[in-house]
């Protein structure tokens, strides 16, 4: 396994580039099983969970070849409609086969993905919708069968906003009889992401991006090709970078209407953040001021920049209340802020952030994605050295973030344990 080690204090300077989104290319991957042929995705990242999704694919029966930041799936040879436990259970992002697989094959069965570090992470709303479709759901065996005649259209209201559940019905419905609105839809900037690539292969889909989508079934989609959007997190969490060390960067290819809700409350941190021609530049100030943030859908303040913007609390003047309202358990990064120094208390779902003039330095381990990079930050901006282990975590979600920050000046190296 390996380690990342950082030794503290420098200030970052310089360029970074944003790799391609992570959340968008997932269920890009998985809508490719809607349209037989080959469908060429560029500005996929090198991540560990597209590893996990290209071999669900190529488990379904799917070719699979990638070259460098492009990835060809060759879906027509798909003839497998189950996706395994083993599979599910390494990403729970795999459950998206299910729509698509039963909207092309009139079946799929499909591991149920259990809980997650981070919360429950139920799928009901999700197998609720394709329901109203008109599939017929079993629960067995740890197992959804699915089976179907042509998904119907049909009118859903989301109980609360689901970003996966939204992703999973608008693949479902693209192909069914006549017409689906979701309403209450979530509006991230991935669902509209994949609206556009299914648009490309033929869907007709209209709305993504507001809380209502209209969906015009059509009987087939055809293969495309499509470059997926910068990820926003990244981008986010390399602005919190720069920000906690006092440093001065440029970011090149990130959308920064991506991250309004982050940057207005770094504005209001006293983070200097402008944006021309496309380059983000981002310097932080001598000594940041604490503002306090709730998550909420987007766009909300995204739950996935949390433990970041949490990292950058640690070191501002004055206290910081942050409520965390999507998941609800979404604080395990606190006390490994605290070997830090940081000065954190719980309550339910808040947590109040004092902010300390320096933080020291710590061995650490992540224990999930976003934590990892929490971590990480607080190391870049401590005094001394700082080990962050079980970083498999971070290698799920950041592509080659140790060199880029590296690039940037900063003090890390990954060695094995
Ligand atoms: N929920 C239900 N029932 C459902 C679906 C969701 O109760 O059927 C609940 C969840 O338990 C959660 C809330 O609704 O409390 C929101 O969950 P959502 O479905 O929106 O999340 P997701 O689709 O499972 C995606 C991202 C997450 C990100 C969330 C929220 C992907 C692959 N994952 O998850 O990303 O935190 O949306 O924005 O797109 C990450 O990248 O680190 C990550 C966790």
């Amino acid at each position: 396994m390996d380690k990342l080690i950082i030794k503290g204090g420098r200030k970052l300077k310089g360029e970074v580039t944003v790799s391609g989104s992570k959340n968008a290319s997932l269920p890009i991957f998985v809508a490719t099983i809607l349209a037989p042929g080959i469908n060429q995705i560029s500005n996929v990242p090198f991540l560990r969970d597209i590893n996990t999704t290209i071999k669900v694919l190529d488990s379904l029966g799917a070719c699979v070849e990638g070259n460098g930041n492009v990835v060809k799936i060759d879906s027509a040879s798909i003839w497998n409609h189950e996706a395994t436990y083993d599979l599910v259970k390494t990403m729970r992002a795999s459950v998206l086969v299910l729509g698509p697989l039963l909207a092309r094959f009139g079946r799929a069965r499909v591991s149920l993905p259990g809980g997650c570090a981070i919360g429950a992470r139920p799928i009901n709303l999700h197998l609720k919708g394709l329901q109203a479709l008109g599939a017929a759901i079993v629960l067995e065996h740890g197992y959804v069968e699915a089976t179907c005649k042509r998904l119907k259209g049909t009118r859903i209201n989301f109980d609360i906003s689901t970003v996966g559940g939204t992703e999973h019905l608008m693949m479902a419905a693209a192909t069914a009889k006549g017409e689906t609105v979701l309403e209450n839809a979530a509006r991230e900037p991935e669902i509209v992401d994949l609206a556009q690539y299914l648009n490309r292969m033929g869907a007709q889909i209209e709305g993504a991006g507001t809380d209502t989508i209209h969906i015009q079934g059509v009987t087939e989609l055809s293969a495309a090709n499509y470059e997926v959007m910068p990820d926003r997190i990244e981008a986010g969490t390399f602005m919190i970078a720069a920000a906690m060390t006092g440093g001065d960067i440029r970011i090149n290819g990130m959308k920064l209407e991506h991250l309004d809700a982050l940057a207005f409350k770094m504005q209001d941190a006293g983070v200097e953040i402008t944006s021309r021609d496309g380059v983000v530049r981002v310097k932080g100030p001598k000594r940041l001021r604490s503002v306090n943030i709730k998550t909420r859908p987007y766009p909300g303040f995204p739950t996935d920049m949390q433990a970041q913007f949490m990292a950058m609390m640690c070191v501002a003047d004055g206290a910081s209340v942050i409520s965390e309202n999507i998941f609800e358990n979404r604080f395990m990064h606190v006390s490994e802020l605290l070997r830090f120094g940081a000065d954190i208390v719980i309550e339910g779902n808040t947590a109040t952030v004092k902010g300390v003039r320096k933080l020291s330095g710590a061995p650490s381990m992540a224990t999930d994605l976003r934590a990892s990079a929490s971590l990480i930050l607080a190391g870049l901006a401590a005094e001394g050295t700082t080990e962050v282990t079980r970083i498999y975590h971070l290698d799920r979600g950041y592509e080659s973030i140790e060199k880029k920050l590296a690039g940037l000046g900063a003090d890390i190296v990954r060695v094995k344990e």
